[in-house]
Protein backbone atom coordinates (compact mmCIF):
# COMPACT_ATOMS: atom_id res chain seq x y z
CA UNK A 1 0.00 0.00 0.00
CA UNK A 2 1.27 3.61 -0.30
CA UNK A 3 -0.23 6.08 1.89
CA UNK A 4 -0.06 9.40 2.18
CA UNK A 5 -0.21 11.60 5.75
CA UNK A 6 -1.41 14.63 4.64
CA UNK A 7 -2.93 17.62 6.93
CA UNK A 8 -2.73 20.78 7.93
CA UNK A 9 0.74 21.83 9.49
CA UNK A 10 0.92 20.54 13.10
CA UNK A 11 -1.64 18.46 13.27
CA UNK A 12 0.12 15.18 13.91
CA UNK A 13 1.39 13.63 10.88
CA UNK A 14 4.56 12.79 11.13
CA UNK A 15 3.34 11.34 15.07
CA UNK A 16 1.08 8.98 12.80
CA UNK A 17 3.29 7.94 10.23
CA UNK A 18 5.49 7.02 12.57
CA UNK A 19 2.94 5.28 15.02
CA UNK A 20 1.12 4.20 11.94
CA UNK A 21 4.38 3.18 10.49
CA UNK A 22 5.10 0.74 13.47
CA UNK A 23 1.48 -0.65 14.11
CA UNK A 24 2.33 -2.51 10.39
CA UNK A 25 5.49 -3.57 11.20
CA UNK A 26 4.45 -5.36 14.23
CA UNK A 27 2.01 -7.05 12.05
CA UNK A 28 4.85 -8.30 9.83
CA UNK A 29 4.93 -5.84 6.86
CA UNK A 30 7.71 -4.47 5.70
CA UNK A 31 7.54 -0.68 6.05
CA UNK A 32 9.20 2.61 3.74
CA UNK A 33 8.71 5.53 5.55
CA UNK A 34 9.31 8.35 3.28
CA UNK A 35 9.94 11.74 5.34
CA UNK A 36 9.04 14.84 2.72
CA UNK A 37 9.92 17.80 5.52
CA UNK A 38 12.51 20.03 4.56
CA UNK A 39 13.10 20.08 8.14
CA UNK A 40 12.78 16.13 8.76
CA UNK A 41 12.42 14.71 11.71
CA UNK A 42 10.11 11.33 11.16
CA UNK A 43 13.73 9.54 12.36
CA UNK A 44 13.57 10.53 15.94
CA UNK A 45 9.79 8.78 16.06
CA UNK A 46 11.21 6.03 15.00
CA UNK A 47 14.00 5.48 17.25
CA UNK A 48 17.02 7.00 15.23
CA UNK A 49 18.83 9.41 17.87
CA UNK A 50 19.80 12.85 16.69
CA UNK A 51 23.28 11.52 15.61
CA UNK A 52 21.61 9.10 13.08
CA UNK A 53 18.81 11.64 12.29
CA UNK A 54 21.05 14.13 11.02
CA UNK A 55 23.23 11.63 9.34
CA UNK A 56 20.40 10.14 6.90
CA UNK A 57 21.62 10.23 3.48
CA UNK A 58 19.11 12.72 1.14
CA UNK A 59 17.69 11.59 -1.37
CA UNK A 60 19.09 13.01 -4.63
CA UNK A 61 16.41 15.71 -5.95
CA UNK A 62 14.95 15.17 -9.93
CA UNK A 63 16.17 11.41 -10.19
CA UNK A 64 13.46 9.46 -12.08
CA UNK A 65 12.71 5.70 -10.17
CA UNK A 66 12.32 2.91 -12.11
CA UNK A 67 14.54 0.15 -14.08
CA UNK A 68 14.44 2.84 -16.73
CA UNK A 69 15.15 5.54 -14.94
CA UNK A 70 18.27 6.78 -12.87
CA UNK A 71 18.09 4.49 -9.82
CA UNK A 72 15.92 1.11 -9.05
CA UNK A 73 13.71 0.89 -6.59
CA UNK A 74 16.00 -1.54 -5.03
CA UNK A 75 19.29 0.17 -5.67
CA UNK A 76 17.23 3.67 -3.81
CA UNK A 77 16.17 1.25 -0.87
CA UNK A 78 20.28 0.05 -0.30
CA UNK A 79 21.43 3.40 -0.92
CA UNK A 80 18.86 5.85 0.92
CA UNK A 81 17.03 3.59 2.93
CA UNK A 82 18.00 3.32 7.19
CA UNK A 83 16.68 0.57 9.21
CA UNK A 84 15.53 1.90 12.47
CA UNK A 85 15.48 0.44 16.02
CA UNK A 86 11.42 0.21 14.95
CA UNK A 87 12.03 -2.33 12.12
CA UNK A 88 10.88 0.51 10.18
CA UNK A 89 12.71 1.79 7.43
CA UNK A 90 13.70 5.48 6.78
CA UNK A 91 14.01 7.46 3.99
CA UNK A 92 14.61 11.79 4.44
CA UNK A 93 13.44 12.71 0.42
CA UNK A 94 13.20 16.42 0.62
CA UNK A 95 15.93 17.77 3.22
CA UNK A 96 17.24 21.19 3.03
CA UNK A 97 20.85 20.80 3.90
CA UNK A 98 21.69 24.27 1.76
CA UNK A 99 20.32 27.60 2.30
CA UNK A 100 19.82 29.10 -0.79
CA UNK A 101 19.70 25.83 -2.84
CA UNK A 102 16.56 26.61 -5.09
CA UNK A 103 12.85 24.93 -4.26
CA UNK A 104 12.46 21.41 -3.74
CA UNK A 105 10.12 20.82 -6.78
CA UNK A 106 12.72 18.15 -7.55
CA UNK A 107 12.64 16.43 -4.97
CA UNK A 108 8.48 16.31 -4.90
CA UNK A 109 8.91 14.85 -8.98
CA UNK A 110 11.66 12.16 -7.18
CA UNK A 111 9.27 11.02 -4.72
CA UNK A 112 6.06 10.85 -7.45
CA UNK A 113 8.25 8.53 -9.69
CA UNK A 114 9.09 6.39 -6.50
CA UNK A 115 4.98 5.93 -5.70
CA UNK A 116 4.68 5.34 -9.42
CA UNK A 117 6.99 1.56 -9.43
CA UNK A 118 5.75 -1.21 -8.18
CA UNK A 119 7.13 -1.67 -4.99
CA UNK A 120 5.96 -5.00 -3.36
CA UNK A 121 9.86 -6.16 -4.24
CA UNK A 122 10.95 -4.14 -1.24
CA UNK A 123 8.28 -3.23 0.82
CA UNK A 124 4.75 -3.77 1.77
CA UNK A 125 3.61 -0.25 2.56
CA UNK A 126 4.94 2.96 1.51
CA UNK A 127 4.00 5.67 4.31
CA UNK A 128 4.91 9.06 3.10
CA UNK A 129 5.10 11.28 5.57
CA UNK A 130 3.77 15.17 3.65
CA UNK A 131 5.14 18.40 4.48
CA UNK A 132 1.95 20.64 5.82
CA UNK A 133 -0.63 21.94 3.51
CA UNK A 134 -2.10 20.89 0.02
CA UNK A 135 0.40 21.98 -2.17
CA UNK A 136 1.71 18.99 -2.51
CA UNK A 137 -1.03 17.48 -4.69
CA UNK A 138 -0.54 20.14 -7.42
CA UNK A 139 3.17 20.73 -7.82
CA UNK A 140 5.37 18.32 -9.92
CA UNK A 141 2.34 16.66 -11.05
CA UNK A 142 0.99 15.80 -7.64
CA UNK A 143 3.87 14.14 -5.37
CA UNK A 144 0.97 11.89 -3.96
CA UNK A 145 -0.64 11.30 -7.66
CA UNK A 146 0.36 7.44 -7.39
CA UNK A 147 -0.79 7.09 -3.09
CA UNK A 148 -3.38 3.91 -3.18
CA UNK A 149 -5.08 5.77 0.17
CA UNK A 150 -4.76 9.39 1.96
CA UNK A 151 -4.72 9.12 5.28
CA UNK A 152 -6.38 12.89 6.35
CA UNK A 153 -5.63 13.97 9.57
CA UNK A 154 -7.05 16.68 11.59
CA UNK A 155 -7.41 18.63 14.71
CA UNK A 156 -10.77 19.25 16.20
CA UNK A 157 -10.25 22.96 14.42
CA UNK A 158 -12.56 24.35 11.65
CA UNK A 159 -9.44 25.09 9.90
CA UNK A 160 -7.99 21.58 10.11
CA UNK A 161 -11.41 19.98 8.71
CA UNK A 162 -11.37 22.95 5.32
CA UNK A 163 -7.84 21.81 4.98
CA UNK A 164 -9.24 17.98 4.52
CA UNK A 165 -11.92 18.90 2.40
CA UNK A 166 -9.76 20.84 0.25
CA UNK A 167 -7.37 17.84 0.16
CA UNK A 168 -10.40 15.51 -0.77
CA UNK A 169 -11.40 17.62 -3.91
CA UNK A 170 -7.81 17.34 -5.27
CA UNK A 171 -7.03 13.74 -4.77
CA UNK A 172 -10.31 12.98 -6.24
CA UNK A 173 -9.33 15.13 -9.61
CA UNK A 174 -5.85 13.33 -9.65
CA UNK A 175 -7.91 10.31 -9.46
CA UNK A 176 -6.55 8.51 -6.23
CA UNK A 177 -8.80 5.84 -5.15
CA UNK A 178 -9.34 6.80 -1.52
CA UNK A 179 -9.05 8.46 2.03
CA UNK A 180 -9.71 8.21 5.28
CA UNK A 181 -10.45 10.53 7.94
CA UNK A 182 -8.62 10.67 11.32
CA UNK A 183 -9.20 13.13 13.99
CA UNK A 184 -5.92 13.69 16.46
CA UNK A 185 -5.71 15.35 19.51
CA UNK A 186 -9.16 15.02 20.52
CA UNK A 187 -9.83 15.66 24.00
CA UNK A 188 -13.02 13.87 25.31
CA UNK A 189 -15.13 17.02 25.29
CA UNK A 190 -14.26 17.98 21.44
CA UNK A 191 -15.05 14.51 20.05
CA UNK A 192 -18.57 15.88 19.17
CA UNK A 193 -17.26 19.37 17.31
CA UNK A 194 -14.92 17.97 15.16
CA UNK A 195 -17.55 14.88 14.44
CA UNK A 196 -20.41 18.10 13.60
CA UNK A 197 -17.37 19.81 11.71
CA UNK A 198 -16.70 16.45 9.65
CA UNK A 199 -20.29 16.32 8.93
CA UNK A 200 -21.03 19.53 7.71
CA UNK A 201 -17.76 20.08 5.59
CA UNK A 202 -18.31 16.32 3.76
CA UNK A 203 -15.11 14.98 5.31
CA UNK A 204 -15.24 11.84 6.74
CA UNK A 205 -14.21 10.64 10.50
CA UNK A 206 -13.32 7.28 10.35
CA UNK A 207 -10.84 6.83 13.45
CA UNK A 208 -10.49 9.45 16.36
CA UNK A 209 -7.09 9.76 18.41
CA UNK A 210 -6.92 10.71 21.61
CA UNK A 211 -5.33 14.23 23.23
CA UNK A 212 -2.58 12.26 25.01
CA UNK A 213 -0.08 13.94 27.07
CA UNK A 214 2.83 10.87 26.71
CA UNK A 215 2.54 11.17 23.06
CA UNK A 216 3.37 15.07 23.55
CA UNK A 217 6.03 14.07 26.22
CA UNK A 218 7.77 11.61 23.75
CA UNK A 219 7.39 13.92 21.13
CA UNK A 220 9.11 16.90 23.50
CA UNK A 221 11.78 14.33 24.53
CA UNK A 222 12.74 13.31 20.74
CA UNK A 223 11.90 9.41 21.46
CA UNK A 224 9.48 6.94 20.03
CA UNK A 225 5.54 6.37 21.68
CA UNK A 226 6.92 3.15 24.16
CA UNK A 227 4.42 0.33 23.10
CA UNK A 228 3.24 0.19 26.56
CA UNK A 229 2.17 3.44 27.17
CA UNK A 230 -1.04 5.62 26.27
CA UNK A 231 -2.92 2.07 25.33
CA UNK A 232 -5.58 4.75 23.75
CA UNK A 233 -3.90 5.58 21.43
CA UNK A 234 -1.98 2.69 20.08
CA UNK A 235 -5.94 1.01 20.14
CA UNK A 236 -6.80 4.27 17.65
CA UNK A 237 -3.63 3.33 15.86
CA UNK A 238 -4.41 -0.03 15.52
CA UNK A 239 -8.49 0.68 14.29
CA UNK A 240 -6.57 2.91 11.50
CA UNK A 241 -4.48 0.22 10.24
CA UNK A 242 -7.54 -2.28 10.21
CA UNK A 243 -9.10 0.49 8.31
CA UNK A 244 -6.27 0.73 5.92
CA UNK A 245 -5.46 -3.09 5.85
CA UNK A 246 -9.59 -3.87 5.23
CA UNK A 247 -9.60 -3.22 0.78
CA UNK A 248 -6.34 -5.24 1.01
CA UNK A 249 -7.76 -8.09 2.54
CA UNK A 250 -11.13 -8.41 0.75
N1 LIG B 1 -2.39 12.48 19.91
C1 LIG B 1 -1.64 13.49 20.35
N2 LIG B 1 -1.75 13.94 21.62
C2 LIG B 1 -1.02 14.98 22.06
N3 LIG B 1 -0.13 15.64 21.33
C3 LIG B 1 0.04 15.24 20.06
C4 LIG B 1 -0.70 14.15 19.50
N4 LIG B 1 -0.32 14.00 18.19
C5 LIG B 1 0.62 14.94 17.97
N5 LIG B 1 0.83 15.69 19.08
C6 LIG B 1 1.76 16.84 19.22
O1 LIG B 1 1.43 17.82 18.25
C7 LIG B 1 2.61 18.46 17.79
C8 LIG B 1 2.66 18.37 16.27
O2 LIG B 1 2.80 16.99 15.92
P1 LIG B 1 3.54 16.57 14.56
O3 LIG B 1 4.91 17.11 14.52
O4 LIG B 1 3.35 15.11 14.43
O5 LIG B 1 2.62 17.33 13.53
P2 LIG B 1 2.85 17.52 11.97
O6 LIG B 1 1.48 17.58 11.36
O7 LIG B 1 3.78 16.50 11.45
O8 LIG B 1 3.53 18.95 11.92
P3 LIG B 1 4.20 19.67 10.64
O9 LIG B 1 3.05 20.26 9.87
O10 LIG B 1 5.07 20.70 11.27
O11 LIG B 1 4.93 18.62 9.87
C9 LIG B 1 3.78 17.77 18.49
O12 LIG B 1 4.14 18.54 19.61
C10 LIG B 1 3.19 16.44 18.93
O13 LIG B 1 3.79 15.95 20.10
MG1 LIG C 1 5.55 16.72 10.30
Amino acid sequence: MKIGVVGKGGVGKTTISALLARALTERGRRVLAVDTDSNPNLGLSLGLDYGATEALPTVPRSIVVGSRGDLTVAELMADYGTQTPSGVTVMSALRVNEAAAGCTCGGHATVRSLLGEALETETDDTIIDMEAGIEHLSRSGGTLAHADVLVLVMEPSLKAVITARRTIVLADELGIAAWIGVGNKVSENQQDLLARLCAQNDVPLDVVIPASNEVAQADREGVPLPSTRAASVWTAVNSLTNHLLQPAQT
